[in-house]
């Protein structure tokens, strides 16, 4: 891999599910030397504790700011106070079901928010060395049987989500094609993991499952997801930042194909055996329950991830059942980060400590 020709990197919506592992990642895992500044809003998906022990490690090369991405004032501060030479775009709002009931946030985040962020690189070009942007195999809609997701694959977005970022996807490239700007773009599948929101299944099965509550299963329960583990997801971005083509896009999965029940399935397997029994023994597959199925349901996502394999020799390190092991055995472990990210008084803490 190349030495990279940056040294200070923002990182949007790092803390976050994946842009906190990416910064753990990167400064544990790397040998990348330089400063990472991380601006957040702090909406309720995220969670600062993922990385008190890296600010605590790193005082040096750890920056945090709070900021909405859309607030150009305070974001141009950022991009000059920290001269900051490269851009990872991990920040959005991500859960599909939010933006069915309420699409405002994801238009404002994720269109506005990365048009902001595009605007503040090209005009500090030729300072800017890489803006890489963190998209969705949801943007090319949804699959048959059969089949794979390509790079070239037309878009096709479902949702107010995967529409918002398609539209994001679009600005990136355009900002290349029209400004020269230093872009990559990656679509990835599902992710799963320690720190991730417990809105998502594999959480929200996890803790339910282990709190004995209903398991809802969406539909017949035979839509199909490409599971990565996060992590794998880190390496895969790390090595487009390093050493991806300008103007290029890769996709990124797992190719790990599973239908939703499978999963729950899985997870519930996992969690008789890790954690106290349930009362009378009851299994905890007898807690699946069938729910009304979510409008516009993407049937099958499936990414074929060959260009990044022979062009940039990625290729995931965690198989799923090792994977999913892990992710079960840290929710377990970590009852205080799951209690902090679920409650009330988690807003009253992130104003206390950053301001509302
Ligand atoms: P997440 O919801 O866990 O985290 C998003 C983070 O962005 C949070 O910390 C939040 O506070 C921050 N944020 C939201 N709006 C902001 C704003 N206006 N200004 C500054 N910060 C803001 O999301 P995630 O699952 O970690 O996803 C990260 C990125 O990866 C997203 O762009 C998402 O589209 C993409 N992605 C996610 C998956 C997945 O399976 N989770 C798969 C492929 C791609
Ligand atoms: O494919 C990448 C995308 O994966 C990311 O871009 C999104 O940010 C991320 O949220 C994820 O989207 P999905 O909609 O696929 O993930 P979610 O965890 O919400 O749902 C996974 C599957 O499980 C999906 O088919 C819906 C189903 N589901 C989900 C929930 C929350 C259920 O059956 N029951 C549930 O309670």
């Amino acid at each position: 891999m190349k030495t990279p020709a940056f040294q200070h990197l923002l990182v949007t919506g790092g803390c976050g599910f994946i842009g906190a592992n990416f910064i753990r990642h990167l400064l544990d895992e790397t040998d990348f030397a330089g400063r990472v500044i991380n601006v957040d809003k702090l909406t309720y998906a995220a969670n600062p504790l993922s990385l008190a022990a890296v600010a605590e490690k790193f005082p040096e090369r750890y920056v945090f700011v709070r900021a909405d991405i859309a607030d150009r004032a305070a974001l141009a501060r950022v991009f000059d106070d920290y001269a900051v030479d490269a851009v990872c775009h991990f920040a959005a709002e991500s859960h599909v079901d939010r933006s069915i009931v309420r699409p405002d946030d994801f238009i404002q985040t994720n269109i506005l928010g990365t048009y902001t962020l595009l605007q503040l690189a090209r005009e500090r070009l030729p300072r800017i060395k890489r803006f890489h942007h963190v998209s969705t195999d949801e943007v090319f809609g949804s699959l048959g049987a059969t089949g794979f997701f390509t790079e070239t694959t037309p878009y096709s977005p479902n949702s107010p989500y995967s529409a918002s970022k398609a539209a994001s996807d679009h600005l990136v490239r355009a900002f290349h094609e029209t400004y020269r700007l230093p872009v990559t773009v990656s679509n990835c599948s599902n992710n799963y993991g320690p720190l991730q929101f417990p809105e998502k299944l594999i959480p929200l099965m996890i803790l339910n499952a282990l709190e004995g509550q209903p398991l809802p299963v969406y539909g017949d329960g035979r839509n199909v997801r490409d599971w990565l583990f996060v992590t794998d997801h880190c390496t895969a971005v790390w090595r487009i930042l390093c050493d991806g083509a300008d103007g290029a896009t890769y996709n990124v999965g797992g190719r790990n194909e599973m239908e939703n029940l499978a999963v729950v399935n899985a997870i519930c397997a996992l969690v008789d055996e890790l954690a106290a029994p349930l009362p009378g023994g009851k299994s905890r597959r007898d807690l699946i329950t069938f729910v009304k199925d979510r409008p516009g349901h993407d049937r099958r996502y499936a990414i074929d991830c060959a260009k990044i394999e022979r062009e940039l020799g990625w290729r995931p390190a965690k198989s799923f059942a090792t994977g999913l092991r892990r992710t079960v055995q840290w929710y377990l472990d970590n009852a205080a980060w799951v209690r902090q990210v679920r409650s009330g008084d988690y807003q009253r803490w992130i104003a206390a400590h950053y301001g509302a």
